[in-house]
């Protein structure tokens, strides 16, 4: 069996300060490779920046900065974001690296070879902001100004000398690719939205421009950079030492088992991206599942609108752990969801501080008192106590394929149901009476504990810092996190010690601001 997985997240445009859309992504695939990992899987998670193009030259002309050193400053505040959000990334891609520019002019003299690439003219619509062409009937007037349906973004006319990728050609083979692969594009409803835009009919596409300067050089071409798309979807490739394909990383983790994105760009994932494959004649990745958006009211949160919430000003009011647990929980995986505070401050005093952290302390207060510090080793497990743990070993298979699925929503659903049934289930057995019963109670607190371990392990993706702070109470580190161990019933040892722990969550006070 494959036990290698790739997992990436979209190299982020550095033109801006990084937004809560991005940090939403990069959580959200962190919580996979941190599953994954804890599932014995050997993986790979890259993010990275795409610093190439018209959207970055004119930001970086707007300060009066050369355009790399603007990448520089920029790019390093997402650097700085991922080790704040405690993400486990294995790389980090700048398209501005040698490694990325050498990968992406193989690919294009590839496609040349191969015939796919020829010279002629293009006119027609473009938005900068979103650096993609649009079609007429892509395009909106209001007030009279331009803009493209899709995306509200404004689009200027472009009038130039372009190289042309033969798109039209891999129409059908697209289609047929759909068709066989039915897992390819995720959700379903944007697997339609894709089927249905290339069964509309595809032009070529134009990847080249000759207007400005700043990107990757057609290769025997100076007068004209690659189109900033074809260079940037590369990365997921060229951080696998591309054209290098007998490299141990691309043996290992090529095809990508997920590309994460928002549903904002599936279409160059979902449609160019695995057209410039097919032309290359190198295998496509496993999956593209575009998410939905976080909302500023009614509208994407997005640079352009201005509209932003600031990662780095939540964690440093709620801490970094809520805000992950909030992501993951609130905003239903694969919809759009809002983000306010209020909903934030529920998340911490029902689910963090209540269910969770106060099961951890209630249940070691009681062991530290009752059960001499230790794990009690006199045990005999009743039917109650069975019910209760079987409900993770019986279930173990099932979360694997629903995370498979990229299905969250289970997943914490499973997990919430678990905090509420283990705090019922140590109020209804009233280990505080059993005094007189020592392997009666004994029992409770090790099945309480048991479970705690097993939801422990099971938040570890989600909250990390306060799953490993939690497993302290056995001394359990992070290496010895694994998925499987959640049918053990047995696995913490008897006698060991029991440490207490800081409490876990503080509840907020509600504010009125
Ligand atoms: O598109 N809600 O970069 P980008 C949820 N460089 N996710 C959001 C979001 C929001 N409001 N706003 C942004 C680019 N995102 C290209 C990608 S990949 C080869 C090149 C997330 O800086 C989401 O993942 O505009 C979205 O697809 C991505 O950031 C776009 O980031
Ligand atoms: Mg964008």
């Amino acid at each position: 069996m494959n036990k290698n997985f790739y997992i990436t997240t979209p190299i982020y445009y550095p033109s801006a300060k990084p937004h809560m859309g991005h940090a939403y992504s990069s959580i959200i695939a962190d919580f996979f490779a941190r599953f994954k990992r804890m599932d014995g899987y050997d993986v790979h998670f890259l993010t990275g920046t795409d610093e190439h193009g018209l959207k970055i030259q004119r930001a970086a002309e707007k300060d009066n900065v050369d355009a790399l050193e603007f990448c520089n400053n920029i790019s390093q505040t997402f650097k700085d974001l991922s080790k704040t959000l405690n993400l486990t990334n294995d790389d980090f891609i700048r398209t501005t690296e040698i490694r990325h520019k050498n990968s992406v002019q193989h690919l294009w003299n590839e496609l040349k070879k191969k015939d796919e690439i020829y010279l002629s003219k293009y006119s027609g619509w473009y938005s900068v902001s979103d650096e993609a062409f649009y079609n007429d009937d892509e395009i909106e007037e209001d007030n009279g100004i331009k803009t493209a349906i899709s995306s509200k973004s404004p689009v200027e006319w472009m009038d130039e000398e372009s190289f042309f990728f033969r798109l039209s050609k891999w129409e059908k083979p697209l289609l047929k690719y759909y068709k066989d692969n039915p897992d390819f594009i995720q959700p379903k409803s944007r697997r339609n939205e894709v089927i249905s835009f290339v069964e509309n009919g595809l032009k070529d596409l134009s990847i080249s421009r000759k207007s400005f300067s700043w990107g990757i050089k057609v290769p025997d071409n100076d007068n004209h950079v690659i189109y900033v798309w074809l260079d940037a979807l590369t990365n997921y490739i060229s951080a696998l030492e591309y054209p290098n394909t007998k490299s141990k990383l691309f043996e290992k983790f090529w095809p990508a088992s997920v590309h994460l994105i928002g549903k904002d760009i599936l279409r160059f994932h979902a449609v160019y991206w695995p057209a410039f494959l097919m032309a290359a004649n190198i295998k496509l990745p496993s999956k593209v599942y575009g998410h939905g958006w976080i909302l500023s009211g009614d509208e994407k949160m997005s640079k352009s609108k201005g509209n932003i919430l600031d990662p780095i000003e939540i964690i440093e009011k709620y801490g970094l752990d809520p805000l992950r647990y909030y992501l993951v929980k609130e905003v239903s995986f694969g919809n759009d969801g809002n983000i306010s505070k209020e909903k934030l401050e529920d998340c911490i005093n029902s689910d963090l501080a209540n269910n969770y952290g106060n099961l951890c302390q209630r249940t070691i207060s009681f062991a530290l008192k009752n059960c001499n510090k230790k794990i009690p080793e006199e045990i005999f497990f009743n039917k109650e106590d069975r019910k209760i743990l079987d409900n993770f070993s019986n279930n173990l298979e099932k979360i694997r394929s629903e995370i498979d699925k990229q299905n969250i929503n289970y997943y914490i659903d499973f997990i919430v149901n678990g905090l509420f049934a283990a705090n019922k289930y140590f109020n209804d057995q009233e280990p505080w009476k059993k005094k007189d019963d020592p392997i009666r109670l004994n029992t409770i607190v090790y099945t309480t504990l048991e479970i705690i371990r097993k939801l422990s392990f099971m938040l570890y993706p989600i909250i990390p810092e306060s799953s490993l702070k939690a497993l302290k109470i056995f001394g359990i580190n992070e290496s010895e996190i694994k998925l499987s161990s959640i049918s053990d019933h047995n696995f913490l040892k008897p006698a060991s010690n029991i440490n207490s722990i800081d409490i876990l969550f503080k509840k907020t006070e509600k504010k009125d601001d």
